[in-house]
């Protein structure tokens, strides 16, 4: 299940015009830069799948990629393909929705924002999706807001009034994405933002998780 809060100030945050200009004011460009140099690091040629991709905005860090975008929120769908369509290929729907015979499989698959929208449950199902769509030397990146034992005060209280539901802390976004890869990492960054934010990056790979679901990318 998705769990998010969506009155007031949060239903803003689903307009992607409003949605970019809000993360512009946070620091979300430089960020975005930190996470692509440091965490995500796509091989020139790699071909990413992005779960919950927003208007794409992670795209133009990306460096020379083949992309792949899904989102639930039709309009920041539409929003991507008016700026990114000649660079990626965009799908409006659940992370469960794409249409896996059309895609082979993905050096990375990102998560930028998401698992802590999604209940255990969910969390689980993408983290299985994400397995079955990457090669087996592939990657999984995951960034969400966590709590975390002495962050500063603001930096709890912004994870608190996220729009997300189920912010966790390391250790539980780390338990779930295990489950699905055998191994996962986690690193906990209170500098990414202009303003006190704690991001909590979970990473596994694909290779030492025990053998790969069947796929019908595999027949
Ligand atoms: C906080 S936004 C992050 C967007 C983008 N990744 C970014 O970094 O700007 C979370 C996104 O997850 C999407 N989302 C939530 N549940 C989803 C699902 N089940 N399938 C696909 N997208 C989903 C929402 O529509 C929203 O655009």
């Amino acid at each position: 299940m998705m769990v998010q809060k969506t009155s007031g100030i949060y239903q803003l945050t689903q307009i992607p015009a409003i949605y970019a200009a809000f993360q512009r004011m946070l620091g979300g460009e430089r960020a975005r830069q930190e996470l692509v140099a440091t965490h995500i690091r796509p091989a020139p040629g790699a071909r990413v799948l992005d779960f919950g991709c927003g208007s794409g905005a992670i795209l133009p860090y990306l460096g020379p990629v083949e992309y792949v975008g899904i989102d639930l929120n039709a309009d920041h769908i539409a929003q991507a393909k008016a700026v990114f369509g000649d660079r990626g290929t965009f799908y409006a729907g659940d992370f469960g929705s794409l249409p896996v015979e059309q895609h082979g499989t993905f050096d990375l698959v990102v998560c930028l924002g998401v698992l802590h929208h999604l209940d255990d449950a969910r969390v689980r199902e993408l983290v299985m999706m994400a397995r079955r769509y990457l090669a087996a030397d592939g990657r999984f990146v995951a960034v969400d807001p966590v709590f975390e034992p002495g962050q500063a005060f603001v930096a709890r209280w912004l994870a608190k009034l996220d729009s997300g539901k189920c912010v966790r802390t390391a250790p539980q976004y780390a338990g779930l994405v295990k489950g699905g890869f055998g191994n996962s990492t986690t690193t906990v960054r209170h500098d990414l933002l202009s303003l006190p934010y704690s991001h909590c990056i979970t990473s596994a790979n694909a290779t030492t998780g025990g053998p790969r679901r069947p796929n019908v990318l595999d027949s």
